[in-house]
């Protein structure tokens, strides 16, 4: 079996490693050999000497490798939307069998992708690509086939969870924490794509997509960064014994699904709490396995490969028995997506208010008149810190935000401070 490697970085590199290490086994795993043929790279000129493999293999036309006559398998792992597009469905319509980590081009043309390797006779794995080195994908897509998944609450991205967690163990602000992310290489130089929850949609739509059968565009999904969460809001989610967590959150109910990403307050005893530092976790409710849990790195080099090895094992073995294992027919619901105002959660509130008789009734009477009930309301400091901290029980996203438009408007408030869902109660 001949396999065409498209990049060789953080991810591919690996790959090379762990093929050449472990050849042996995965031949007899696979009832084969799989030979790596080619390597595409940008730059030559790359110092790869580490790497135990040919110099001979690299080559900067990656297109030519893929079409080429003797290449069964393509693994596409240099990322991005354009070349990586045209690779992968080149391979596809001449029925080669691709296996990719490329979650923001799948997130963007997921459906197209699974045209492609239907027309083509051919698999399209992508394990690595909403998870790293945690099974996800094929559990949602083969394990949990035969029931119905309600929910699913995730943390998956290490940058922000990393960030959150130094947030909540050493009460930096946010920006003190990014920094030291960034010094300890757990984010990029630019990280906007983290920081700001691009990276974390990507993954939310790919996840939704396979849970709840249907296409969720990547524009559909809902994404708020946490850029905005400050030391005051984890030390009040502290105080009411919850924790701030970076959640990718899709709910299926009655009229369609909800799916969004954004940072939200957890109690301190939900099971992804203790998801701490780089590693991520993924929640699941299903209607008859009930409460499943999947823990592991969601990044890394080694830890991606294993996963795009495991599936150059899969669609190997598939080559040989001469099938394709999934009919790309995730989609067949065709379910709603509901925009952002009409999910439902609780919030809490933070407001810094004029410190006089008869705030408290006119804050409540606020939220009494968009429908928002409360739980719990503190109030705490005097004069110029006199501040309440409310939570509320479940409430639309809309009513919630007329009642803060409304709230900012009150001459007893000063300012509403922060707005933070509070999900998994
Ligand atoms: N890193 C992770 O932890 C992780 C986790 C999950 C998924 N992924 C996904 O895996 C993929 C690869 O990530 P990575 O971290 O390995 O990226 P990376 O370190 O930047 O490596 C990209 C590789 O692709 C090559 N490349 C880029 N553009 C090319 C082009 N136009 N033609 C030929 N080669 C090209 C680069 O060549 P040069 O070496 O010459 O620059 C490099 O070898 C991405 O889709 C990413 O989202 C990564």
């Amino acid at each position: 079996m001949k396999l065409a490697l498209l990049g060789c970085g953080n991810v591919g590199s690996e790959v090379v490693r762990l093929m050449r290490t472990r050849g042996e086994e995965l031949a007899s795993r696979v009832g084969e050999p799989v030979e790596i043929v080619g390597i595409a790279v940008r730059r030559l000129d790359r110092d790869r000497s580490h790497l135990p493999v040919e110099k001979e293999l690299f080559t900067t036309d990656a297109l030519g490798l893929v079409k080429r006559d003797d290449v069964d398998i393509v693994v596409e792992v240099a990322g991005g939307i354009e070349p990586a597009r045209t690779w992968i469905t080149t391979a596809l319509a001449e029925g080669k069998s691709v296996v990719t980590a490329n979650k923001a081009l799948l997130a963007e043309d997921g459906p197209a992708l699974s045209a492609a390797a239907k027309a083509g006779g051919a698999d399209l794995y992508y394990e690595a690509a909403a998870a790293a080195a945690i099974p996800l994908m094929r559990p949602l897509r083969e394990s949990l086939h035969g029931d119905t998944i309600n929910r699913v609450l995730g943390i998956v991205n290490g940058t922000t969870n990393y960030i959150l967690s130094q947030m909540s163990q050493t009460g930096a602000a946010f920006e003190e924490a990014l920094r030291e992310a960034t010094e300890l290489g757990y984010a990029e130089a630019d990280p906007t794509a983290d920081v700001d929850n691009y990276d974390a949609a990507a993954k939310a739509a790919l996840i939704a997509s396979l849970a709840f059968h249907t296409h969720i565009d990547l524009g559909e999904v809902y994404r708020e960064g946490i850029r905005d969460v400050s030391a005051a809001d984890i030390a009040s989610a502290a105080a009411q014994g919850r924790v701030v967590k970076p959640l990718c959150i899709a709910t299926r109910e009655a009229d369609g699904v909800s799916v969004r990403v954004h940072p939200a307050m957890i109690p301190a005893t939900h099971p992804l709490a203790n998801v701490n530092g780089a590693y991520n976790a993924v929640f699941v409710e299903a209607e008859s396995a009930g409460r499943l849990m999947f823990y592991g790195a969601g990044a890394g080099g080694t830890e991606t490969a294993s996963a795009v090895l495991g599936d150059i094992v899969a669609v190997a073995r598939n080559k040989r028995g001469g099938i394709t294992a999934f009919p790309p027919e995730a989609a067949y619901q065709d379910l709603p997506v509901k925009p952002i105002g009409e999910a439902r959660t609780r919030y809490h509130v933070s407001l810094d208010v004029v410190d006089e008789p008869g705030v408290l009734a006119r804050v409540a009477a606020t939220f009494a008149h968009h429908g928002v009930s409360l739980a719990t309301v503190h109030q705490s400091g005097q004069g110029d810190e006199a501040r309440l901290v409310v939570v509320t029980h479940t409430a639309a996203d809309k009513q919630l935000s007329d009642t803060v438009a409304e709230l900012s408007q009150l001459t007893s408030v000063h300012e509403v401070t922060s707005v933070m869902r509070v999900e998994g109660e």
